[in-house]
């Protein structure tokens, strides 16, 4: 799942614009801000054909592993329950091995020990 060497236009607003970073690859990405020790995972997203297939979880670890390296020791995730498809969200936050952690205004916050030792999965 080799990440995309040049930038979609959309990743590029995003630095321009929100400083935000962005892993592509041909088949998902994710959106991600690190603030300290903690990494936030803003959006991640797979094409249709491709989900189930353990994609958005590789992806998510290839944040973490960057995010570890820069000293991160928690990762964040939100699910906004408004909108399409929250429940399988936060089904595949909970897979990742992400906690309810609290509210913040509409979000539900998750959270992760980025400094657990995990079976592989993040
Ligand atoms: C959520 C999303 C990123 C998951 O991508 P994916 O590549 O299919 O996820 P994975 O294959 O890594 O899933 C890992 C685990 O999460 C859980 N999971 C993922 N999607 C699920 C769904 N639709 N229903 C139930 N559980 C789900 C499962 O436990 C799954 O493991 P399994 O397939 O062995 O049962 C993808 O469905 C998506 O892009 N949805 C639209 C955008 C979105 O909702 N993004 C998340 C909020 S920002």
């Amino acid at each position: 799942m080799p990440e995309l060497t040049v930038k979609s236009l959309y990743a590029q607003y995003l630095a321009e614009r929100c400083g935000h970073s962005i892993i592509e690859t041909d088949e998902g990405f994710a959106t991600y801000e690190i603030d300290g020790s903690v990494l936030y995972i803003r959006d991640i997203f797979v094409i249709q054909d491709a989900r189930r297939q353990g994609l958005a979880s590789q992806i998510a670890d290839q944040v973490c592993d960057l995010a570890r390296a820069k000293g991160c020791t928690v990762l964040i995730g939100t699910i906004d329950p408004t909108t399409h498809g929250a429940h399988e969200s936060l089904l595949g936050l909970l897979a990742y091995g992400m906690r309810l952690s609290h509210l913040s205004g509409a979000l539900i916050v998750l959270k992760k020990d980025l400094t657990e030792v995990t079976d592989g999965h993040g």
